[in-house]
């Protein structure tokens, strides 16, 4: 099943995700902050990429503007085909509804709604018919069955990231940017939220990228990414080469240090002059 209720009108590429030059800063009291010095990114369909990297180094910033959350200083963001800067913010929320899921580092709950009704709400949002049978599924996938009926303030933390997680799944989105998503986890749950993640990924075809502290996890996925005071780079033994969309646990050998590459496969970007959105 799928969230996607409204036809698309977004160009086919072979690309989930294209990113050209892209920027960020902010102004703060002691100036003009660089957070994201010039990335370029171009993730294939149905590939999972791990992006590591120390606190502060960009990270969720990167992620909040590939899934149209956040707009950058310059620079271009392709998403399934479509360019973000050509989109108002109502069509950036349609976007986002019909193909991106977002598992947030603070879960983002909505305080007043239970559990179940949280997860409910993107579906029933998409007028998916049967939302509370296919939430309560979603739920008891994640082992929370028995805390349905809970406000997130009863929840513990742990138990609120796999609410998060389970609202972000209820849509099967086309691609899933999931901010540490077992960072909250004990080493049971985070295995069985990380084989979740990488079910999707190969039952839907779901494109996923996700931040993470965690080598296991990021071991698992196709690329690993390393972010460095706001620039991205692929160590050499990320495996890029794919062997196939949607394949996972790549090798667990030592990897080696980042190589000063910032684009990621074999995919040509495409050439359109960046621009400064406002
Ligand atoms: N709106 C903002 N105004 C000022 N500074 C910001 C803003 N957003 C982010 N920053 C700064 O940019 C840097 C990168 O933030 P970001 O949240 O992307 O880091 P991160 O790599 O996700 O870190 P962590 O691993 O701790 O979550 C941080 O130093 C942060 O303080
Ligand atoms: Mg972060």
């Amino acid at each position: 099943m799928s969230c996607d209720s409204q036809s698309s009108e977004s160009v086919p590429r072979e690309s989930a995700i294209n990113v050209v030059n892209l920027k960020k800063s902010v102004i703060t009291q002691e100036g003009e902050l660089t957070i994201l010095d010039g990335i370029n990114l171009h993730v294939k369909p149905g590939q999972s990429v791990a992006i590591l990297g120390p606190s502060g180094s960009g990270k969720s910033t990167l992620l909040g503007l590939l899934a149209a959350l956040d707009t950058p200083s310059s620079g271009e963001i392709w998403l399934d085909g479509v360019a973000l800067s050509d989109l108002n913010e109502e069509q950036k929320a349609s976007l986002r509804k019909q193909k991106v899921s977002f598992i947030f580092q603070s879960f983002m709950l909505v305080d007043t709604l239970t559990a179940l009704e949280n997860v409910m709400l993107p579906a029933e949002l998409a007028g998916v018919r049967q939302a509370r049978e296919k939430a309560q599924q979603m739920l008891e996938r994640v082992g929370l069955s028995h805390r349905l009926t809970h406000l997130p303030k009863q929840l513990s933390g742990g138990e609120q990231q796999r609410v998060a997680i389970a609202r972000a799944f209820i849509c099967e989105p086309k691609v899933l940017f999931a901010d540490e998503p077992t960072g909250n986890l004990d080493a049971a749950n985070g295995h069985k939220i990380a084989d979740m993640l990488f079910a999707l990924n190969q039952e839907s075809d779901t494109t996923l990228v996700l931040v993470t502290h965690d080598m296991q996890l990021a071991r698992r996925c196709q690329r690993q990414l390393l972010m460095e005071s706001g620039h991205l780079s692929e160590p050499e033994h990320s495996n890029a080469q794919a062997p196939e969309a949607g394949s996972q646990d790549c090798s667990e050998t030592e990897r080696a240090g980042p190589k000063a590459v910032t684009a990621a496969d074999d995919g040509a970007m495409p050439t359109r002059e960046s621009g400064t959105w406002n």
